[in-house]
C-alpha cells in the first residue's frame, strides 16, 4: 500500500498570517490541495495529514476520504520538528507500505515527480530514498553528504553544518520515500542533540545507513518543484510558477491566449478549443468556456458555465449559465443563479440576478432584470426596472415569449406579462398585462399652446 504523511503542523510565522500557511492560496487552491492532487495523481491511495497551528481551519476545509489527520501537540516548550510530527502518524503507518512524505508548503511538486520516486525506491530495495536537487544557491536548505561510494550517507541542517558541508550543493528537497516497518524503527531513535533542539526526520537517513539498511537518494533536475512557501513574496513566485503552468496547457489544448502572464486561471478551470482569451480576464472555480468563445480585457468569470461561440467584453459573472452564442457587456453584471439561453444580448450596464432568460432575448442597456422569468425574444428597452424588493420581502416577474418592454418602464413585481404583451415606455406597471396587449401606464401628456411666451420665459436675461 502507498501512503503520504504531509506536514502541515508548522506555524509559518514568516507568512505573518492568522490563516494556516499551506491554507493560502495560489491559483485559487490551497497550497496543500495542489499536494494532495499530486498525491492523488501519484496513485497514493491515504494521506495522513499532520496538524497543529490553526488545525480547525485545516480540518474543517479539507475533507476527502483519503485524508486522516494526526495531531501534533501545540504548546509552549512542546517537542517539534519534523521527525516529531511524523511520529503523530506512527499508529496508521502499516509495517508493509511505502510512505511518502511532503510537505504541505511545496505546490509545486508534480504527481510524476512522485511516481517515479517510488519506482526509483522500489527498483532499489532502498529502505529509504530522498528527493534531492543541486542548487546554486543552497541556502536554507539541509545538505546531502555522500560517502565515498557515491550512497548518501546523512543529512546536515544548514544551522548543524560545518564550513566544508555548507559547500555542498545537493540539498533535501524534504520529500522522501520510506518502507513503514523502517521508518517507525527509525523514528523511535531520533533525538533532538542539535542546535535547534528539534526531532528532525533528516536524522532517519543516518539511523538506516547505521543499522544497515539501504539509502538511496533520487536527484531531479526541475529543481522549481521542490520550491517551498515561506512567506508572501513566495507566496506569489509560487502563484507565477502555477499561473504559467496552467496557461501553457491551456495554450497547449487549443487556446489562444494574447497575454499569458496577465491572464489569471484558476487550476480547475476547463476552456474550449479556439476560445480567445485576452489580457486582464479573470477565471476562477469551476468555470467551464466552451469552443470559440471571444473573452475580452477584464472579464472576470466564477463558477460559472460558457457556451460556444460566446462575446465577453469586461463583464463579472458570477455562478451562471451562458448558453451558445451569447454577447454580454461592455459591464454586464450577471449575479448568482443567472441562466441564460442562446444569442441573448445582454449590453452595457445591464444587471441580471436569479433570472432565466429565454433565447434570442436582448437587454441592450442600463437594465436591472431581478428575480424573473423572461421567455424567448423578448425585448426589454433601455433603463427598464424589474422592480423586485419591496423592502421586506422578494417577488418574481414572469415574461412571456416575444413580450415587448418599453425603455424606462418599471415591472413591480409579482406581475406577469404574457406572449406578445406590449409595454410603452415609461410605464410602471403593477398589473399583469394579457396576451398581445398594449399597457400604458403613465400620465397622458399634455401640451399648453403658447405657455413659454404667456409666461414671459422666451426672453433670456
Ligand atoms: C526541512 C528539512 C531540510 C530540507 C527542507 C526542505 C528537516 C529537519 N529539515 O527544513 O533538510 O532541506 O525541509 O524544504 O526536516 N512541520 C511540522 N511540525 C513541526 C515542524 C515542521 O508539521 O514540528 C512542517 C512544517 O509545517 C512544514 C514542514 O514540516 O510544512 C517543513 O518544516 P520546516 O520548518 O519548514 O523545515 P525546514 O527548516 O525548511
Ligand atoms: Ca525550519
Amino acid at each position: 500500500m502507498n501512503i503520504s504523511i504531509i506536514l502541515a503542523a508548522g506555524e509559518g510565522t514568516r507568512m505573518k498570517s492568522n490563516i494556516p500557511k499551506v491554507m493560502h492560496k495560489i491559483c485559487g487552491k490551497y497550497l496543500i490541495d495542489y499536494v494532495l492532487d499530486a498525491c492523488k495523481g501519484a496513485k497514493i491511495e491515504k494521506n495522513v495529514i499532520i496538524v497543529g497551528h490553526g488545525k480547525d481551519k485545516l480540518i474543517d476545509n479539507l475533507k476527502d476520504e483519503s485524508i486522516i489527520f494526526r495531531e501534533q501537540p501545540i504548546y509552549e516548550g512542546a517537542p517539534y520538528g519534523t521527525g516529531f510530527a511524523v511520529m503523530q502518524a506512527i499508529d496508521v503507518i502499516p509495517d508493509d507500505s511505502i510512505v511518502t512524505i511532503l510537505c504541505g508548503d511545496t505546490p509545486l511538486i508534480n504527481d510524476d515527480t512522485i511516481t517515479r520516486l517510488i519506482e526509483f525506491h522500489r527498483n532499489g530495495n532502498y529502505a529509504g530514498t530522498v528527493l534531492t536537487a543541486i542548487l546554486e544557491d543552497a541556502t536554507g536548505y539541509g545538505r546531502i553528504v555522500r560517502k565515498e561510494s557515491g550512497e548518501i550517507d546523512r543529512i546536515v541542517e544548514q544551522k548543524d553544518a560545518n564550513n566544508d558541508e555548507l559547500k555542498i550543493k545537493e540539498v533535501n528537497s524534504g520529500m522522501y520515500c520510506f518502507n513503514g516497518k523502517a521508518l517507525k524503527e527509525a523514528l523511535n531513535k531520533i533525538e533532538n542533540n542539535n542546535s535547534q533542539n528539534e526531532y528532525y526526520l533528516t536524522d532517519v537517513v543516518s539511523i538506516l545507513n547505521n543499522e544497515g539498511y539501504k539509502v538511496g537518494a533520487y536527484t531531479i533536475d526541475n529543481h522549481i518543484e521542490i520550491y517551498g512557501v515561506n512567506t508572501r513574496v513566495q507566496l506569489a513566485m509560487g502563484e507565477q510558477e502555477m499561473r504559467k503552468r496552467i496557461n501553457q496547457k491551456l495554450m497547449l489544448s487549443g487556446v489562444t491566449i494574447i497575454d499569458p502572464n496577465c491572464t489569471y486561471i484558476d487550476e480547475d478551470v476547463i476552456v474550449g478549443r479556439d476560445t480567445i482569451i485576452y489580457p486582464g480576464v479573470v477565471l476562477e472555480g469551476n468555470t467551464i468556456i466552451g469552443e470559440n468563445c471571444i473573452i475580452r480585457g477584464n472579464t472576470r468569470i466564477i463558477n460559472s458555465k460558457i457556451g460556444n461561440s460566446v462575446e465577453i467584453e469586461s463583464s463579472l459573472i458570477e455562478e451562471s449559465i451562458v448558453d451558445d452564442k451569447c454577447h454580454l457587456g461592455p459591464y454586464a453584471h450577471l449575479r448568482p443563479k443567472s441562466k441564460l439561453g442562446k444569442n441573448i444580448k445582454i449590453g452595457n450596464f445591464v444587471e441580471i440576478k436569479n433570472a432565466t432568460l429565454g433565447d434570442n432575448t436582448k437587454a441592450s442597456h442600463l437594465s436591472y432584470v431581478g428575480d424573473a422569468d423572461v421567455g424567448c425574444n423578448v425585448n426589454i428597452g433601455c433603463g427598464v426596472v424589474f422592480v423586485n424588493y419591496n423592502g421586506r420581502e422578494k417577488f418574481r416577474t414572469t415574461i412571456e415569449d416575444n413580450a415587448f418592454i418599453g425603455s424606462n418602464s418599471n415591472l413591480v413585481a409579482p406581475v406577469h406579462v404574457e406572449e406578445w404583451g406590449y409595454i410603452a415606455a415609461g410605464s410602471t406597471i403593477t398589473e399583469d398585462v394579457g396576451k398581445g396587449d398594449l399597457s400604458i401606464a403613465r400620465a397622458r401628456q399634455v401640451n399648453k399652446a403658447g405657455w413659454v411666451e404667456k409666461k414671459g420665459l422666451n426672453k433670456r436675461k
